[in-house]
């Protein structure tokens, strides 16, 4: 495995966290409650009753964390910002103490040159906006476009990237349609509202920022490339429909300007879609997020009767819920590749198989892409290297670039995660990180993985030998 082929000059090197998932404090400072601290306080619904309260305390220890981003040698960060440190209720004015947390934080990161990359909505609604409907509730997105403005206006001439919303498929479907996140609701296919209502918060706050920054404004999808189960007419119209959901849903509208096909979940109308949303929706950006863990493959649904094949896979949960539901597809597990700590196939290829498609499908209308998150869950034992981190990001680092060799525009490349962390409904039991948290004491460990890649930053940033 040696040194890794060469990124342009440029390229935006990074690590991801985000804020209910290290900072804790959730009291702290005029925090107003999210919707993740209340999912954590109901029985049942995290593992070992787990909570964001203290998690890697990384609202106290910033300052380390930050260190230990410029002992990485990374050029840039992305986290994000918890709207409920900004707007307690989720409206009305800004607390100053929320926004002078991350300015600290903004400024200290400019100290080392690391570019902040930051993203206004990683999950964590604040709970009064979800007593009123959440995002099933259209004001919700004019909420949302005017915390987007608070944080602007403060931040605006300092953060590199803006990212609207991170992963509106997973927030929708885990947190509305099956309730295995937060707010736990489990609407099925009537939880599409809030589909809409996050992408009209999306391109209202695209709006909202264009006013206050100059910065590149981005939103962050997980795509994943859909594998038919077989050629069988069957399986590829379940694949489509799949796709559908995971790829297209959040994609095309913002691309396009329009909504994909619906109609193999008897979806023809979309009454709460109203005049101007889509033109908002799909206002130019600068950039697309992608996050990448594993590609899906889906088959027709069976006949009722018949038995679950054995084998986890990111969706299995989703489907048990789903069981009897109706669905046009189901998922199947991926065989024949090794797997992650959480199960989940490690297929680099599908990283260089998915950009490529982006590209295939929206041609012109796909603004360049940065991997927005990419990385894997390792088994936490002690003393031994997280040898698996290392050829995961290897493998895809190799899949990136050859993607790009193709033509594929990407300017960047963010690895999942700093630190481990509160890894939602499984808790602290999946750990992410490139750096260990004992989250007894919170002391944070490199791991071998921390290592390695320092290394690999340190070869991309010397000057190439000149040529002939
Ligand atoms: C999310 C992260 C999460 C990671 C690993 C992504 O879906 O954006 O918050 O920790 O995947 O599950």
């Amino acid at each position: 495995m040696g040194a890794l082929p060469r990124f342009p000059e440029g390229f935006l090197w990074g690590t991801a966290t985000a804020a209910y998932q290290i900072e804790g404090a959730v009291k702290e400072d005029g925090r107003g409650a999210s919707i993740w601290d209340a999912f954590c306080a109901e029985p049942g619904r995290v593992k070992n009753g787990a909570t964001g309260e203290v998690a890697c305390d990384h609202y106290h220890r910033w300052p380390e964390d930050v260190a230990l981003m410029a002992d990485l040698g990374a050029g840039a960060y992305r986290f994000s910002v918890a709207w409920p440190r900004i707007q307690p209720e989720g409206r009305g004015p800004a607390d100053p103490r929320g926004l002078d947390f991350y300015e600290r934080l903004v400024d200290a990161l400019a100290e080392r040159g690391i570019a902040p990359v930051l993203t206004l909505y990683h999950w964590d609604l604040p709970q009064a906006l979800e007593d009123g409907g959440g995002w099933l509730d259209r004001d919700t997105a004019h909420r949302f476009a005017e915390y987007a403005g608070l944080v602007a206006g403060r931040l605006g001439d300092r953060v590199k990237v803006w990212i609207t919303l991170n992963e509106p498929f997973v927030h929708m479907t885990e947190g509305y349609g099956i309730g295995v996140h937060a707010p736990g609701r489990a609407l099925l296919l009537d939880a599409l509202p809030a589909a809409h209502h996050l992408l009209l918060g999306h391109g209202l706050a695209v709006a909202a920022l264009r006013e206050r920054t100059g910065g590149q404004i981005a939103l962050t999808n997980n795509h994943s490339p859909v594998w038919p189960a077989s050629g069988s007419a069957a399986d590829r119209a379940a694949a489509a429909a799949f796709d559908a959901l995971q790829n297209r849903l959040f994609a095309d509208p913002v691309l396009l300007g329009r909504y994909p096909d619906l109609s193999a979940y008897g979806v023809t109308e979309l009454p709460f879609v109203r005049d101007g949303d889509l033109a908002a929706i799909s206002a130019p950006l600068d950039r697309l997020g992608v996050n990448y863990y594993s590609p899906t493959r889906i088959a027709a649904p069976r006949a009722a009767a018949a038995p679950r094949p054995g084998g986890a896979s990111v969706l299995s949960e989703v489907e048990d819920r789903l069981e009897g539901a109706g669905l046009p597809f189901e998922d199947v597990p991926i065989e024949g590749y090794r797997t992650t700590a959480f199960g989940w196939p490690v297929v680099p290829g599908g990283l260089r198989e998915l950009l490529l498609r982006l590209r295939d499908d929206y041609g012109d209308a796909l603004p360049p892409i940065l991997i927005t998150e990419n990385g894997c869950s390792v088994r936490d034992e002690p003393g031994r290297p997280d040898r698996e981190r290392i050829d995961f990001l290897d493998g895809h680092l190799r899949a990136l670039h050859q993607a790009m060799e193709e033509g594929v525009d990407v300017r960047g490349y963010f690895v999942w995660s700093l630190l481990d962390n509160f890894e939602w409904a499984e808790g602290y039991e999946q750990r992410f990180g490139l750096v260990h948290v004992d989250f007894a004491t919170l002391e944070r460990t490199p791991k071998a993985s921390f290592h390695w890649l320092r290394e690999r930053l340190a070869e991309q940033r010397v000057s190439p030998a000149p040529s002939g």
